[in-house]
């Protein structure tokens, strides 16, 4: 790959590259400190320096103007210091002051050129000029043949510290000294400029008399020219000055225009100057004293001299030309090169990029090649590992298969065991309750019960937790208050509780409190939860049970909620059981309060579960365990399937298996709870349909002591002996051959000769839809297998009882309430019926039984049966109640006399009215309105 390693590479290389290529090696720096540069002369001169500098092209020439100023000359040459020169010419304003400076650039070791005007010092390197001296001679020479050796002469000099005005006065005053008639008559400094060479020169006119003007410049002689001509006295004297340069102001043409008798030739040494500085910097050889020549211009050679320069002067104007467009080649040059310089740079860095890009690609190639080998590897892996996975999925399908058939066996084996255990302990109950049985075996017996009632709890259990885990298991929930059922439960614990010393309490905020639950279910899981409550609290511990309600936090379709609380003080559970407390098959150490097959507390919660509620539990060994189950209030959260019908919750239809109930029956009071008498004096009669022989053995010989017993082996049979004997009490298996206790039980019914008569199913298959089946064929009550006897025969007295109470309320002044869930709606239809007939005979003394009878279509025996059966009551008593009951809102509200009501309800004699209503209703009718 690329790294930026090698992009930084790259981009420095480039840089690098364009740098060198643009700026190139540094040139050479010459610095030029120039007196002055407001006249032609110096202008000629950097002109000559300029275009000589076209031919160096490693050196930069950089100008400074003093001004004509010593102070500001010195610092200009200090900055050039400063700023770092190769090189310094210099033409110094005047020599004294600057020397010293020139001296110490020298004695740095910068090379010095001394142009035009000199130091007072050898500290330089080169001088370039020409000879003032000289010059100064030839003008003495030319002055005095002009004066043909005899005349008075005015000088005007440069700058008097200068060296070119020194000289230029020596040269002409000694020559001059050889002619005793030519005299200098005054010698004035004109500064090199014209307007101080006018001033001179008016003042001399005014002061002086003279014949030639001697001017150290031709700037000053033309301007001593003007002065005169202002005068009218330019003819008067001739003019020499010194330069003679080329152009329009220059002094050749001052010459040609007779301003001038003549000039002298003074070079600007430009030209020599960049010459001798580039030997110098380039450490050739070189003459440290250069002077030029100079030559006389007059009227005589000025045109050719002119000619000359003008020459001289194109020339040069071209060399500037070629030098211009060479600059523009060499710029193009310059930019191309860069261009090119790029270009490369970029092709090269191309190069290297796609050498760069093609080894990434490469190892790409190479990485890919790894990658889809192990690709391959792991899809290979992976396709092992499928199969592996299938294989094992197969295996656990066999092992689930092979677990569920032993499970299936298993449960079916247990079932089988429930008939045999309930012939066990039912026999085994009576034993230990019978009088003949020695207080030794009694307890031999109740210990073989309470191990069987065991046997039967496990089997209960394990076929409850099979339904559990097949999601067989329905919640019948019904609408009970919880308090009652609480109470309940409390009281079946409550001889065990003094048994063993163990404070009971049941504590609830709420004096009764509605709840849909399942009885048996929540009777099992508070059964589970108290018995290990009372086998671990110590005597003198407490279990205590509370109900609250509360509110849960996060409402879904219930908003409220019953809390049942129950904690005891007993050992505790460790830590490290708790969370696995719940969890099936789990059973906790010998130290905890919980032992046992593991099945109790897993099958608790999936109860409480089954409730959409919760189970939980906290403990502290050695302080005691709480479990708290959390029941949903109202029934928004159940399903219709999970609430059972309205009669199907009547009361008295909840049943708890008896294998759950593990109190000891040796310590169950005194007996006389488990006593089962007839209600009424005679015998009532009961048939028990069963097909099996020694089930209905059993049967019978648990109720034969109370009732009179009939007995038939399937329901055909069944129906025949109700037939016949109009038993009190059916008691039916549901599984027989030829007709089930279903059918019958239909059958009778629907039949309203028999409705009346109360059924209770038995089963050993407790399943909910039998159990469903079973009540909606009318059956009234329904006992699961296996059972004692004591149930049945609380289960058989209880619905007689009930059968009681409706006649005493038949007897009452109200008829029959519609609501009244134990009256049968056929009964209900026949009792409306028998009362409308009755109203609608009541004129008619002589209405007979068997009219009556017809009119319902029942035979005389059949509607005596019934109504007995039904109200307790025979039919003429029943008629008579009914006529009764009429005169109640007579009596009330019809303001007519007992006399008058008595007839209108059909009683032959009021006196037989009077007393019948006080036998009936306990008081006479004339306090009744
Ligand atoms: C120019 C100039 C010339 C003269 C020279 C002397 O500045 O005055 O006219 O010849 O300087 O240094």
């Amino acid at each position: 790959m690329i790294n930026s390693k090698s992009l930084t590479f790259i981009f420095l290389f480039l840089a690098i590259t364009v740098r060198i290529s643009i700026f190139g090696s540094d040139k050479f720096k010459i610095g030029f400190s120039q007196c002055t540069t407001e006249d032609l002369w110096r202008e000629t001169m950097h002109r000559e320096m300029l275009i000589e500098l076209a031919f160096y092209p490693n050196m930069a020439l950089e100008i400074k103007d003093a001004q004509n100023d010593n102070t500001l000359q010195i610092n200009q040459i200090k900055q050039f210091l400063n700023q770092g020169i190769d090189l310094l010419i210099v033409s110094p304003n005047e020599s004294a002051p600057l020397t010293p400076i020139v001296e110490e650039v020298y004695n740095q070791g910068i090379p010095v050129i001394v142009i035009d005007r000199k130091i007072m010092s050898n500290a330089y390197s080169a001088f370039i000029g020409a000879d003032n001296y000289k010059i100064g001679q030839e003008a003495g020479r030319y002055a005095a043949r002009l004066l043909k050796g005899k005349g008075d002469i005015f000088e005007i000099t440069g700058l008097s510290g200068s060296s070119p005005a020194i000289e230029r006065h020596n040269g002409f005053s000694d020559v001059l000294s050889a002619y005793p008639e030519i005299r200098i008559v005054e010698s004035e400094a004109g500064n090199w400029n014209a307007a101080q060479a006018r001033i001179q020169m008016a003042k001399a006119i005014e002061t002086l008399d003279f014949d030639l003007i001697y001017a150290h410049n031709d700037v000053m002689a033309k301007g001593a020219y003007l002065t005169a001509k202002e005068r009218n006295l330019e003819k008067k004297y001739y003019f020499l000055g010194i330069d003679g340069l080329s152009g329009q102001e220059g002094g050749i043409q001052y010459v040609m225009d007779k301003i001038l008798n003549a000039t002298f030739l003074y070079p600007t040494g430009g030209k020599e100057a960049l010459n001798i500085a580039q030997q110098i910097l380039h450490k050739l050889p070189y003459k440290k004293e250069n002077l030029l020549e100079t030559v006389v211009i007059d009227s005589t050679n000025a045109k050719v001299v002119k000619l000359q320069t003008e020459q001289v002067v194109s020339l040069q104007g071209k060399i500037e030309s070629q030098k211009n467009v060479l600059d523009v080649q060499i710029s193009k040059y310059q930019s191309q090169k860069i261009l090119l310089i790029i270009v490369l740079t970029m092709l090269f860095a191309n190069v290297i990029l796609v050498v760069l890009v093609f080894r990434a690609f490469r190892n790409k190639i190479k990485a890919n090649v790894i990658l889809e080998n192990q690709k391959q590897e792991i899809e290979k892996q992976n396709v092992e590992i499928i199969s592996q996975r299938d294989k094992l999925i197969e295996v656990s399908n066999k092992l689930e298969e092979a677990t569920q058939a032993k499970l299936r066996f298993f449960t079916n084996i247990s079932h089988e065991f429930r008939t045999p255990l309930t012939l066990i302990s039912g026999p085994l109950e009576d034993l230990i309750k019978s009088e003949e049985v020695s207080v030794k075996h009694k307890r031999q017996f109740a210990l073989m019960h309470k191990n069987t009632l065991r046997l039967l709890k496990l089997i209960n259990q394990l076929m409850d937790f099979r339904k559990l885990e097949n999601e067989k298991m329905q919640l019948e929930a019904g609408n009970y208050d919880i308090v009652s059922f609480v109470k309940e439960v409390q009281e079946a614990f409550m001889d065990l509780a003094k048994k063993n010393e163990i404070n009971f309490f049941f504590q609830s905020e709420f004096k009764e409190c509605f709840v849909w639950f399942d009885w048996d279910k929540l009777d099992k899981v508070i059964f589970n939860v108290l018995s290990n409550a009372f086998k671990f609290t110590m005597k003198g511990g407490d279990i205590q049970i509370t109900l609250k309600k509360s509110h849960v936090p996060v409402p879904i379709n219930y908003e409220e909620e019953v809390i049942l609380k129950i904690s005891d003080t007993g050992k505790g559970i460790s830590r490290e059981h708790l969370p696995k407390l719940f969890d099936r098959f789990y059973q906790v150490g010998k130290s905890d309060s919980i032992t046992g097959t593991g099945l109790g507390l897993p099958l608790s919660k999936g109860f409480v579960e089954l409730h959409h509620g919760k189970i939980e539990v906290e403990s502290t060994v050695g302080m005691g365990t709480t479990f708290f189950i959390h029941l949903p209030l109202g029934k928004k959260h159940l399903t219709s399937g999970e609430m059972m019908d309205e009669k199907v919750v009547r009361e008295g239809k909840h049943e708890t298996p008896e294998g759950d109930k593990t109190v000891d029956l040796l310590k169950e009071g005194d007996g006389n709870s488990n006593k089962v008498t007839g209600v009424e004096n005679h015998k009532q009669v009961v048939l028990i349909v069963e097909d099996h022989k020694d089930v209905r053995d059993y049967i019978k010989e648990s109720l034969a002591p109370m009732y009179t017993i009939f007995e038939a082996e399937n329901g055909r049979k069944g129906l025949e002996i109700i037939e016949e004997e109009n038993p009190d009490l059916v008691v039916s298996d549901i599984m027989m051959p030829e007709m089930d206790g279903l059918e019958m039980t239909r059958i009778l019914k629907s039949d309203v000769k028999t409705c009346h008569i109360p059924v209770i199913l038995l089963t050993a298959r407790s399943s909910v839809e039998q159990r469903i089946e079973g009540l909606e064929e009318g059956a009234d009550s329904y006992i699961p297998k296996p059972f004692n006897s004591k149930h049945l025969q609380v289960r058989v007295k209880k619905l007689l009882e009930l059968r009681r109470t409706l006649h005493e309320k038949y007897r009452g002044t109200e008829s029959f309430d519609e609501d009244d869930a134990r009256i049968s709606h056929l009964d209900k239809k026949f009792l409306k019926k028998l009362s409308a007939h009755i109203e609608a005979n009541l004129d008619k003394e002589e209405f007979s039984v068997e009219e009556l009878g017809s009119l319902l279509g029942l035979s005389r025996v059949h509607l005596y049966r019934k109504i007995k059966k039904l109200t307790g009551m025979s039919v003429s008593e029943y008629i008579r109640l009914i006529k009764l009951r009429m005169a109640l809102p007579l009596l009330k509200t019809s303001g007519k006399s007992v006399s008058e009501i008595a007839y209108e309800v059909g009683f032959s004699s009021p006196s037989y009215f009077t007393k019948c209503f006080k036998e009936q209703f306990g008081v006479s009718p004339s306090k009744f309105s």
